[in-house]
């Protein structure tokens, strides 16, 4: 169970791009072999790029004068060999190609990072802004140079050969790549004067047009153009800025940098990955489970108007934030989301909105309900009646109001609903290291999420009696899905950071630069963000999310329940791994040894408390605040007391 997250940053290796945009040949500097540099090896041979190794820089200089490679790997975590900084320096100033980059690579010798690294490289954006570069040092040699240009391709057939002042284009074969290639970047780091700032631009010009590229790509290339007119200072605030933007990863945060905590690093294990990722090739295991059966009947649908009143008197204060579900669970026999669902649904006039008959909701919550297994100590329909309650008094803050149309609210009371039906009580990561079918079935990927959201589909459509939009416009019903799956794959937690980044970054910020000027003016301008599309998908978002894990934000009683019931799911999911052999996915979480209380601060830390500041800054809930406040005082209280329990034990 490793992550990157207890690597030591001072185990760097240093990756020297130096690029034409041709057939890979890499070199290796390493002064030994290890086992880095056997994956690097290995992870050429897979990618089918020529590869050479060197053990010193004497011999890695000549080996690269030779060969001119594209990619120069250097070992940079021992500097009693030799010197890396020095060595990618020569190589800078000797350097026959058209452009050079460096990069870092933290130390990882598992063979698929090694080989992603390089076909990241090879493939990825990097290669793009590298081509990009090339072509507007190329440019620049053209408008400059009184001699002949030839540009070569991969194999070194000449692509391009002009004439600066008579433009013509052949086609001949030439011998000597290097000889063909030419050497630009002296003029380019020297054209400085104000012709050339002009000259450029144009030469930026014609690459976009050129170009047909992803966003990121189109974003790079806004920001080299603002280079290319700005001083010293702002150009080289944008390189680090590109240099942030190359990375895929663009909405996770560095995990590298946190601190290393086992409950932590367990929880962003167990619930951020696939499972399959922390493990290196041949460890994946393939076993069958059988996943739980969807229950044959149902009981005799009860009729709303005779809710018996004791059940009616627990939920007479279901608007509140404080509502105990808990106590709806025991007088519903175990039933809450049906009977929740009745009310909350009428409450927002769901049917009406649907077009659709009461008995068949009744039958809908009834079905889904069934669905969901009683058998699991936290995933069964208590959690998803919970999760229905914090949606329901999410979509009355006046905010959400603002932003988000009936079609909006009702997406998100179903997806709320459906969210987790069918769930095994097994995280994500568990049924990819099992071989679970749902695993297979979905690659990997998502594979919850897209589960309940297929299921919830399949369940209700499948029989007209509790189809509750059959009475649905085609494009309606097509909108309505589309906003509860979204909102259902939206609570899959490897997008944690993702789904909250993105809603600070195009909500919180942009109303609180707005609310800043004070003005009346901005009204509307606020109204626009609040009801622009994109950000109505990303308020939904954060809404299910919000609601999916608002446990440590509920009263202090009801979040300790809550705590003893996730523990239990997860210390059960140990325990099968251990007895089937599988990996451990979250080895904190074992009943024997686990500290509850160090478990929630972790997960508060971790991804509670961002989180809500942002949703409380939008949605305005200093209840669930205060809440939070307290409930992690608790935990700390009891940590500080080196409790391992839910409880104090009693005086
Ligand atoms: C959910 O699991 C708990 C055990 O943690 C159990 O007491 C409760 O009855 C279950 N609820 C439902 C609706 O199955
Ligand atoms: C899984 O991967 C296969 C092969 O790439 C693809 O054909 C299939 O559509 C994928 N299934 C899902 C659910 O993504
Ligand atoms: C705030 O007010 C200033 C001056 O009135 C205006 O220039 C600026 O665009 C406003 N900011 C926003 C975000 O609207």
């Amino acid at each position: 169970m490793t992550l990157s997250l207890s690597l030591s940053l001072s185990l760097s290796l240093c990756v020297c791009v130096c690029v034409c945009v041709c057939v890979w040949q890499v070199l290796l500097v390493f002064a030994k072999d290890d086992a880095q540099s056997n994956s690097f090896c290995w992870a050429c041979e897979r990618a089918g790029f020529r590869c050479n190794v060197a053990r010193t820089p004497e011999a890695a200089l000549e080996s690269f004068q030779e060969k001119n490679h594209d990619l120069i790997i250097m070992d940079h975590r021992h500097s009693r060999y030799f010197d890396a900084e020095a060595l990618c320096r020569y190589v800078y100033s000797t350097c026959v190609c058209v452009s050079v980059v460096t990069q870092r690579y933290v130390e990882n010798s598992n063979m698929m990072s090694c080989y992603n690294e390089l076909i990241q490289l090879h493939h990825g954006e990097i290669r793009a802004q590298i081509k990009l570069r090339a072509c507007n040092a190329v440019f620049t040699a053209l408008e400059q140079s009184q001699e002949a240009i030839e540009i070569s391709s991969e194999d070194q057939i000449i692509q391009v050969h002009t004439h600066t002042h008579t433009h013509t284009h052949t086609h001949t074969k030439h011998k000597d790549r290097r000889k063909g290639s030419l050497d630009v970047r002296s003029t380019t780091s020297r054209g400085s004067d104000a012709g050339s700032s002009q000259r450029r631009h144009s030469s930026m010009a014609r690459i976009h047009s050129m170009t047909i590229e992803a966003p990121i790509t189109k974003v790079i290339n806004i920001i080299n153009a603002a280079q290319e007119s700005s001083p010293m200072p702002v150009a080289e605030a944008l390189d680090r800025v590109l240099e942030i933007l190359r990375t895929t990863e663009l909405y996770s945060p560095q995990l590298g940098t946190k601190e290393e905590d086992p409950h932590t690093n367990d929880l962003v294990g167990g619930l951020m990955t696939d499972g399959l990722r922390r493990l290196s090739g041949n460890e994946y295991i393939l076993a069958t489970k059988q996943l739980h059966h969807i229950p044959g009947h149902l009981t005799t649908p009860l009729s709303l108007n005779d809710i018996p009143p004791c059940i009616a008197q627990t939920m007479e204060n279901e608007d509140s934030w404080d509502f105990d579900i808990f106590n709806l669970e025991s007088a519903t026999m175990k039933r809450p989301l049906t009977y929740l669902g009745l009310k909350i649904f009428s409450r927002f006039g769901v049917c009406e909105f649907l077009s659709c008959p009461e008995a068949t909701l009744r039958s809908w919550l009834q079905i889904i309900e069934a669905n969901y297994h009683s058998s699991n100590s936290y995933h069964n329909s208590t959690h998803a009646a919970d999760v229905l309650h914090a949606t329901a008094y999410f979509l009355c803050k006046e905010r959400v109001k603002q932003s988000l149309d009936p079609i909006d609210e009702v997406a998100a009371l179903i997806a709320a609903t459906v969210h987790d039906v069918d769930h095994p009580g097994r995280t994500n990561s568990f049924l990819c290291n099992a071989g679970s079918e749902l695993a297979i079935l979905y690659n990997d990927t998502a594979v919850l999420e897209s589960h309940h959201a297929a299921l919830a589909f399949q369940i209700t459509t499948r029989d007209d009696k509790c189809n509750i939009f059959k009475n649905m416009e085609r494009n309606e019903y097509r909108t309505l899905r589309q906003a509860v799956i979204d909102m259902v794959l939206a609570t899959e937690m490897t997008k944690h950071f993702e789904h909250v980044n993105k809603f600070v970054n195009s909500i919180n910020k942009p109303l609180a630069a707005l609310e800043e000027n004070g003005s009346f003016v901005c009204v509307c301008a606020g109204k626009c963000i609040l009801t622009a599309p994109e950000n109505r998908i990303l308020v939904k978002r954060m809404l299910i999310k919000c609601a999916d894990i608002s446990n440590p934000c509920r009263p202090l009683e009801l979040c300790i329940e809550w705590a003893g019931r996730i523990s239990e799911e997860y210390f059960a999911q140990t325990d099968e791994e251990k007895q089937q052999g599988l990996p451990v996915v979250m080895p904190v979480f074992d009943r024997n040894t686990c500290s509850i209380p160090k478990s929630q601060i972790s997960f508060i830390d971790y991804f509670i408390t961002d989180m809500f500041d942002a949703w409380d800054a939008f949605a305005d809930l200093p209840n669930l605040m205060q809440h939070l406040d307290n409930n992690f005082k608790y935990w700390k209280s009891l940590d500080e007391k080196k409790l391992h329990s839910l409880r104090p034990p009693p005086e």
